[in-house]
């Protein structure tokens, strides 16, 4: 074999005269009559091959040359020279070209179901995936696997230099709290027992801590059985993190250098110190803990001002809960969005569909009214708020030609689907900016001061806002070790010490200060609704450890792949892992996941059970 002297994105004009050899795959073939051109194309770039016969190349070699095909893998050497018909200013090798004078046919190829190109309409994403060896050949696919790969460099240099110690930890394990379904792996030796896939390695960096790594880190696979989204893989890559001795400041001070490093390295961008918000605040104006904040449309409440209107919506929800704290989840609020030039902007067909949008949050719809050119209000409500109308107007600096758009209902309920509705206007409205990678802001936020439980909605019980080990804020620890279980409202207005990094109104990252005290941890467990029996069983070794001298520690997770979606401008987060899976969790090329047969099923004690039909609705 001729083996490579050079790839092909490497050679210049410096290198004319040149003796030299390359391999890699015909990416274009044309025939110009006297003279054949092939690209040759391997990971680094494309190099225009030239079989001459002007320049030496025998009948033999053009024949050779004519029986090529897009994707055949060929290896070649021959000699530089200026390109002849002109330089090729899209390409790095682009001055130049190979007069080929040996050419080997390394492996001929089928023809290919489609051509790895960037360029034109490419097939559906599911054909591609089949053939995702093709798929990934794709010039675009190489600069993300590249990325990627940089991003990994870049993690892992930052906290080797700040002394955190690279961890494996299990992948058969057991269950793990994060709260999303589990993968399960039967086990053999132990008929009945199954081990679950970790969604994080939570509990293994907190042992860490208390068998004194101090600093740990790893980049490592998590497995949650949840259904897949644009952002999110049943199986997904964590840059995990946890810090001995440290309160939420120093892990916060260390993380954003890691972020700001890693951009500076990867994206080659300068990041400003991370504004804070807090959980609260984001809320309050954005209706969610992970805000965009790179377009106005916040959120307001206007109780105050509602309950002194006619409206007979706003005056019924006015009447729930009102002698509950503020912000509490069951007490009736109106919110409000204002949209500046919303009157002409909002189009009936947008407005139209917002009610049955807010509707799958539980809200009763969605109320509007537009201000018109000599400042009334028109349209929707507009005749019920005039009492108010003077004072609304001033309250949210509305200007002629706007457009309000309120939901009123149980606090829980009208924040969040005024957040929703925020981001569909945004979109209606063309107001979301493109990506950073696309040269859009970088709006970095780290959103602090989470409550630490939220009430399961079907379930009417307690769950951790972030997970079961996250503790309260170092201010809240003796109110909460003093609240009684049962006090919904005390309970709910806990505050924790956990923090996440928002970018671009998607969460990059999650972590908080831990629990490390027994007494703190067994409450946590018993308002979760975990009897001490139930958590010793569940996590015996954990509040065994903690009685062990587990010192302070606190620390992190980043979504490296929403990093490196971040990196490439995607929001697809299957554009960025070499073998994604679709959204039923298979990988349409290997055909996973697949039957078990007989024998293995004995092996692993397991039965598979045929799925029953689905029972007719009753009528
Ligand atoms: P959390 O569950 O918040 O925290 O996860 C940390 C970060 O991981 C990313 N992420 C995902 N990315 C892709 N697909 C998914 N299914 C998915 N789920 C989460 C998000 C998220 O911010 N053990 C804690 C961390 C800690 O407390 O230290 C944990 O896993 O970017």
């Amino acid at each position: 074999m001729l083996i490579r002297t050079h790839t092909c994105g490497q050679l210049r004009d410096t290198n004319v005269g040149e003796n030299i050899r390359l391999n890699g795959w015909v990416n274009s073939y044309r025939d110009h009559g006297n003279l054949i051109f092939i690209d040759l194309r391997d990971r680094y770039g494309v190099t225009q091959l030239v079989f001459d016969p002007d320049d030496g190349t025998d009948a033999a070699l053009m024949a050779a040359a004519d029986k090529l095909r897009n994707e055949d893998v060929v290896a070649c050497e021959g000699v530089v020279r200026i390109r002849i018909g002109g330089e090729n200013p899209k390409l790095a090798s682009g001055k130049i070209e190979i007069v080929v004078k040996k050419l080997e046919v390394l492996n001929k190829t089928e023809p290919p179901p489609f051509l790895p190109e960037d360029i034109g309409n490419l097939p559906a994403e599911e054909f591609r995936s089949k053939y995702r060896y093709l798929d990934l050949r794709r010039p675009t696919m190489q600069k993300i696997l590249g990325l990627r790969h940089k991003a990994y460099q870049a993690t892992r240099r930052y906290f080797d230099q700040n002394g955190f110690l690279e961890v494996e930890t299990p992948i058969l394990y057991k269950s793990t709290p994060e709260g999303a379904r589990e993968f399960l792996v039967p086990s053999r030796h132990l008929p009945g027992n199954f081990y679950a896939l970790p969604q994080s390695p939570q509990l293994f960096k907190q042992i860490l801590m208390v068998a004194g790594c101090d600093r740990y880190m790893q980049i490592c696979r998590c497995f949650r059985d949840e259904d897949p989204r644009a952002d999110r893989q049943a199986e997904f890559t964590q840059i995990d993190l946890e810090m001995s001795f440290v309160r939420r400041d120093q892990v916060m001070a260390m993380m954003e250098g890691f972020v700001r490093t890693l951009w500076k390295e990867v994206m080659g961008v300068e990041v400003p110190p991370l504004a804070r918000m807090t959980y609260r605040e984001a809320m309050e104006r954005f209706g969610i803990d992970r805000p965009d904040t790179r377009y106005a449309l916040e959120s307001r409440d206007i109780s105050s001002l509602a309950a002194k209107c006619d409206f007979g919506v706003f005056k019924d929800v006015l009447a729930k809960g009102q002698d509950r704290p503020q912000f509490n989840s069951k007490r009736g609020v109106v919110k409000a969005i204002h949209v500046p030039g919303g009157a002409d902007k909002l189009t009936r067909k947008m407005t139209d569909g917002y009610t049955p949008f807010v509707k799958g949050f539980g809200a009763g719809g969605v109320a509007t009214v537009k201000v018109n050119a000599q400042g009334a209000f028109e349209t929707g409500i507009a005749k019920f708020l005039e009492p108010i109308r003077e004072d609304l107007t001033r309250e949210l600096n509305l200007k002629p030609g706007d457009a309000v758009l309120f939901v009123a209902d149980l606090y829980a309920i009208a924040t969040k689907a005024i957040g929703e509705l925020r981001q569909v206007v945004a979109r209606d409205l063309g107001l979301i900016p493109k990506s950073g990678a696309e040269g859009g802001p970088w709006n970095f936020l780290w959103v602090i001061d989470f409550p630490m439980f939220e009430k399961d909605k079907e379930s009417n019980r307690w769950v951790a806002m972030h997970h079961p080990f996250t503790s309260p804020r170092d201010d809240q620890l003796e109110a909460f070790l003093a609240a009684d279980v049962n006090d919904d409202d005390t309970i709910e207005g806990i505050v924790s010490a956990g923090y996440d990094i928002v970018l671009n109104g998607q969460e990059i990252a999650g972590g908080s200060v831990r629990i490390h005290d027994q007494a703190v941890q067994s409450k946590v467990f018993r308002l979760l609704g975990l009897t001490p029996e139930q958590a010793r069983e569940k996590f015996s070794f954990l509040l065994e450890a903690l009685a062990f001298g587990a010192p302070p520690h606190a620390g992190i997770a980043f979504g490296f792949d929403r990093l490196v979606m971040n990196f490439v401008g995607t929001t697809n987060i299957r554009d960025v892992i070499a073998f994604p899976k679709t959204q039923t969790g298979q990988d349409l090329m290997t055909g996973a996941p697949g039957v078990a047969n007989e024998a293995q099923l004995r092996d692993v004690h397991v039965k598979s059970i045929p799925i029953e039909p689905k029972a007719e609705p009753k009528a």
